[in-house]
Formats: C-alpha cells, structure tokens, sequence
C-alpha cells in the first residue's frame, strides 16, 4: 500500500470507528500462576533461540537477528544497526533466569561480536548497542573489558552533546533518512533510553561528566519534548546556533500532533531510569505523570496493549505494538519500587500486559515466528517496515518485565 493510500485508510477508519475498541482473540492461561507463567515463557525461550541460532548464517560475519523479512527470512542488525544490542541482551536474560553456562556462551560470542559499535559517534543509539550487551554482560559477569566497552561508548556519546540547547543531539542531519527533511539538530525521545549508558559509565569512573550530561538531557526533554497531557513529540528540532526549538514533529507516528505508542514507552522507561539513577525528583515526577496519562488513556484497548500510535484508533489495519507494551510494562514494574501510593495500580497494569503478551495472541508457538519470542510489534509503519512482526527488542524488553516480575 503507498503512503497516501495507507493514510486515507487510517484517517477513515479513525473517523467512523473511534469509540470502539480493537478486538483481539486472546486464549488466555488463565489459571497459571505468575510463577508457572514465567517459566512457561522462559522454556519456550530456550526452544526459540536454539531455533533462532541454528538459522543464524554465521559463515561471513556473526550478526544478531533483528526482525524478519516479509518473505520469512532472518532481517539481521547490521553492526551499527540500532537495535544490534538487543539479541545479546536477550540471551543475557535468559542466561540470568536459566543459569545455564551454555545460554552465557551465547551471550558472550554475540555480544563481542559488536566491540566496534561501541566508537559509533554519528548517531545516539550507542546506548541501545552497547548498555543492552556489554552492559548486561558486565553486571552478570563482571568483565573488566565489557566495563570499558561501556565506558568507551559513553565517551562516544557524550560527543554528541550539544551546550547550547543542553541536549544530546540525536541524528546527524546527513542521516539518509532526514536529508531533505529540512531539520537542523533534531532530538527524539528514544534517546531517554541511551542516558543509562552514561550513568553506569560515572559509576564505573568515578566521572560525573556523563551523569552531569545524562541529566541535562533529560532536563530539557521535560521542558521542550513533552505536551500539557503528559504525552510526547517524536521529534524536537532544535536550532544549533542559538539552542532555540524550531519545530516539533513525529515521523514515527501519525501525526505530528499524535500520541506515536513505543515513544510513550521510551520516555516513562526513560524517565523511571533516569530517577533510579540520579535520584532527581523532577524525574520520578515525570515518570509518574507519564504511567498516568498511558494507564488511564481510553485509546488503548481494555488489554493494556496499544495500536502503533494511540490515536490509529480501532479496524483492524491497524495493527497494535507489542514492543510498546512490553516497554511499558517493564518500564513500571521499576516504578512501582519508587511510587508506593501507585505501586498496586502499575503491578495490575503490567500484569495484564504480561499475561496478554504470553498468551498464544502474542506468544510465538514452538519453531514459529521465524524463532522470535513475541508475535505483532510495528517496527516503522510508515516505510511498511516490519509492520505487524517480531521484534528484537519487543522480546528484550518482554523477558526483562518477566524477570523483574519474578523479582517482587
Ligand atoms: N529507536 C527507533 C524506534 O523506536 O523505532
């Protein structure tokens, strides 16, 4: 389907349609208990990745899975791919619920086979590539060269920072996908998720320049990103000379106005982390208004996982975004540690996603879904790219919201 085409049928299915709820069929478990589930989900895992291994070509240079191709072959992350960090994580996961040498060895091949990602200095997702690996790896294991590789990539990062506006700037404009697109230092809110990789790199170096920058950015992103109802940009485009915003925009979702769902996801996982990190109130704060505006949005469907972008409402073109809920339900089950007064509210809110999430709607069946883990995630809609398919990270973020479920 072209653009257009795809727009006038969203923009008719939005008008006719928008107080119905999507309906999705989900057999659910229901009288597993949490522990049951859990380890249903994680035996299943070590089916999948074996499957998932055994089709990885391994012959030229080892790559990590990202996605599949529409004609079900692997869609592998090149080495400076954004997602590159999340097959490794993953399998770090696994190898931490598991405890089985064998789930290590995985983690360790795949994730050494990104060492160079962590000098990629021309864009921001340096965070995603090397915390998500290197930086589980560290914490499981306590390599020293893993510790520098973070350390390495949080120097990477931090020449991405720009004073004048106090941010982090996240593309480069000649970035082939924003060139003629008339943006100047353009910032986008999933870059909340690359500032963990600067205060692990203060707390390993004793350092506070990457903590100092980490909060600056998310400073800023309060002030300059976000909406009065707690919702936010894709894009802030910002002028490099004088710091001023010159525009905000949203490639990723519908509309530049619009509520684009893993965006969401990003700034309350962001935010949570960006609290547990410096201990800074305003923080904490904005992670609570943002659970809030997500746990009592009435365009999400009644089971917590939403259509690609909140206001892609209803008919089934649309298709919903399991990454974005398994974002969301990680992201606050870390945040009912630090908000007592909601902590029931954001356990049954990510209970409800983890259970539709594990339920055969969602959950791959043993040597399906090409060997990924969750089923129905949107990658990038607009470029018809991995639209209603696996996703690497919808997986990492899914078996991370199981373990730190386990973990209350
Ligand atoms: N970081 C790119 C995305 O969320 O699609």
């Amino acid at each position: 389907m072209t653009l257009s085409i795809r727009f006038i049928a969203i923009t008719i299915s939005i008008l006719s349609l928008t107080s119905c709820k999507n309906k999705v069929e989900v057999k659910e478990h229901k009288a597993e208990t949490k522990q049951e589930l859990i380890d249903r989900v994680f035996s299943l895992t070590e089916h999948q990745y074996d499957y998932l291994i055994s089709r990885i070509d391994t012959i030229s240079q080892l790559l990590n899975p990202r996605s599949l191709n529409n004609d079900g072959s692997l869609r592998m992350a090149y080495k400076q791919d954004w997602t590159c960090g999340f097959f490794p994580g993953s399998l770090w996961y696994l190898y931490e619920q598991t405890k089985d040498n064998k789930w290590k060895i995985e983690a360790e091949k795949f994730t050494e086979a990104l060492d160079s990602a962590q000098f990629v200095k021309w864009n921001h997702d340096v965070g995603f590539m090397i915390q998500n690996s290197f930086g589980q790896g560290y914490r499981l294991t306590g390599n020293e060269t893993y510790k520098q590789a973070v350390v390495d990539a949080a120097k990477s990062l931090s020449t991405r920072y720009r004073p004048v506006a106090k941010v982090i700037q996240s593309w480069d404009t000649d970035a082939p996908w924003i060139q003629g697109k008339g943006l100047d230092m353009p910032i986008i809110i999933d870059n909340m998720m690359n500032l963990n990789l600067l205060y692990q790199a203060t707390k390993h170096t004793a350092d506070s320049t990457f903590s100092n920058i980490a909060n600056a950015h998310a400073t800023t992103t309060i002030k300059n990103q976000y909406r009065p109802d707690y919702s936010c940009y894709h894009i802030i485009d910002y002028d490099h000379i004088t710091g001023e915003v010159r525009k905000k925009v949203n490639f990723q979702g519908f509309a530049d106005e619009s509520a684009w769902a893993r965006g969401q996801a990003w700034g309350l996982y962001g935010y949570t982390e960006a609290y547990k990190e410096s201990g800074h109130k305003i923080f904490l704060e904005q992670a609570k208004k943002i659970a809030d505006y997500i746990m009592n949005n009435d365009k999400i469907p009644n089971d917590n996982i939403p259509n690609w972008d909140y206001d892609a409402v209803s008919a089934e073109e649309i298709p919903r975004d399991a990454s974005a809920a398994a974002i969301v339900a990680s992201a606050l089950l870390e945040l009912q540690a630090f908000d007592l007064e909601h902590k029931k509210e954001y356990l049954d809110y990510a209970e409800t996603i983890l259970r539709t999430l594990s339920s055969d709607e969602y959950l791959s069946q043993k040597n399906e879904n090409g060997g990924f883990i969750l089923k129905h995630s949107v990658g990038n809609f607009h470029e018809n790219n991995e639209t209603d398919a696996p996703l690497n990270y919808a997986d990492y973020y899914y078996l991370e919201a199981l373990i730190r479920w386990s973990n209350i």
